[in-house]
């Protein structure tokens, strides 16, 4: 039996800090114990320490099958657990793409074994595959895009509607309307550069495809999660939808990037949906904080450098972040624009809630034991040296964070710790 003791940490929730010590005993939180000594526990010193529950995010592109030397799963979970992040839940836009319970079965089968952490996987709606997705078992819900983006999944409005009107699972949306790009793509005719990336996808194409979204929820009665929110226009959309069960995400790179970084990061930060400006920014920070805009995940989609060097047309949109989420986030707690209860409801509590993931997302009794230990005076320049994901960039390098993960427990055994990830690949996949 594996027995591990958290002492003189402060253990954080959405609705405050405790200090208090956490006992562990295989694989799940035991208790509480005040002031004990706990027979034969392993002693982990956490003075001056925040204990988090494990990150989740729910919104990752590992690769596996397909295209391994952009991502496997071994690398991206490797990268995941190094920045505190104990569960993922992994896109379909694989080679072959997960639409099929089959390919649903053939990738459990591959990455059983492999993953450092706890995992699930969507499946992803063709337009034909009804059938295939309601009757999915053990999935977070079905991904479908509104427009083409990495993977070619697009469907039409047609086949969108059947699926709120016929399926049973949550429906995921990347929501960018394809009208609206293929005009713009017209327009910007001529030399192509990453700027225009943002005004061929633009921000009426996002505002337009969550609209009509929004309203197929209403009228199906359908919870919908929509991916990525990138503008103002969206978020006061969805903030009308609320109470018919529409949530949504939002990512790092659209709340620390803006279309000004184009000039250093070129092809590097094209990504679907695309950064915006400053005042776009602005505005999803507020809806951060009024709570309209329900998780921040990442959307980590890595390609390669040679990939991403290439020129406008040929560079991939995407950019990695697993491993970044947590430090760029409490370096946003150390500057006081979260506070660190707003950043445990945001990537631990909420998506736990969403994605109906049970006992995880809290330090509970009875929970999984998932968490991460939390340093918030170590200042640490993020270079690329350290990155763990294949993609081996990142657009926060040069960044010099405040506040890093440095221990990662996932389900009650040490996986990262002292800045190198350890042990077995023990990850298991979720039951939702
Ligand atoms: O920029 C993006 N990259 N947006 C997506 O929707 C997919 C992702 C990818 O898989 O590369
Ligand atoms: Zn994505």
């Amino acid at each position: 039996m594996s027995r591990i003791l958290l002492k003189n940490g402060e253990v954080v929730s959405s609705k405050g800090t405790l200090k208090i010590d956490v006992l562990i005993e295989d694989g799940k939180i035991v208790g509480f114990p005040e002031n004990e000594e706990v027979e034969g526990a392993e002693v982990v010193d956490c003075m001056d320490k925040l204990i988090l529950p494990g990150v989740i995010d729910p919104h990752v592109h590992f690769r596996d099958p397909g295209a391994t030397y952009k991502e496997d799963f071994e690398s991206g979970s490797r990268a995941a657990v190094s920045g505190g992040v104990t569960t993922v839940l992994d896109m379909p836009n694989n080679e072959p793409p997960t639409t099929s319970r089959k390919a649903l079965d053939a990738k459990r089968a591959l990455v059983n074994g492999r993953s450092f952490a706890n995992y699930g996987f969507y499946i992803g709606f063709d337009g034909g595959n009804l059938e295939e997705v309601n009757e999915a078992e053990n999935i977070p819900g079905v991904k479908v895009y509104v427009a083409n983006s990495t993977g070619d999944m697009g469907v039409s409005q047609e086949n969108l509607e059947e699926l709120f009107e016929k399926s049973n699972k949550l429906i995921v949306v990347h929501a960018e309307d394809e009208g609206i790009i293929e005009k713009n793509k017209k327009k910007f005719d001529g030399e192509l550069v990453a700027e225009m990336h943002s005004k061929i996808r633009s921000p009426e194409a996002a505002a337009k495809a969550v609209k009509y979204v929004c309203e197929l929820a209403r009228k199906y009665k359908r919870p919908v999660h929509i991916a990525h929110v990138s503008t103002e226009a969206e978020v006061d959309i969805i903030e009308e939808y609320k109470e018919d069960g529409v949530t949504c995400e939002v990512t790092p790179h659209h709340l620390h990037l803006t279309e000004d970084d184009y000039e250093q990061w070129k092809n590097f930060i094209k990504v679907n949906p695309p950064v915006r400006s400053r005042m776009e920014v602005f505005s999803l920070w507020k809806a951060l904080k009024t709570g309209v805009i329900d998780i921040i995940d990442t959307d980590h989609a890595p390609h390669s450098l040679e990939e991403k060097e290439a020129g406008y047309l040929d560079a991939p949109a995407g950019i990695p972040g697993v491993e970044m989420l947590l430090p760029i986030f409490l370096n946003t707690v150390s500057s006081e624009g979260l506070t660190i209860s707003e950043l445990v409801r945001l990537v631990c509590e909420r998506p736990a809630e969403i994605f109906g993931i049970p006992n995880k997302g809290r330090i509970m009794e009875g929970y999984d034991a998932d968490l991460v230990i939390v340093d918030m005076e170590i200042e640490k320049k993020v270079e690329r040296k350290d990155l763990l994901s294949k993609a081996g960039w990142s657009p926060y390098e040069g960044l010099m964070l405040k506040g890093w993960p440095i221990m990662t427990i996932v389900d009650g055994e040490i996986v990262y710790k002292d800045g190198k990830v350890e042990g077995q690949p023990i990850g298991k996949e979720v039951v939702f």
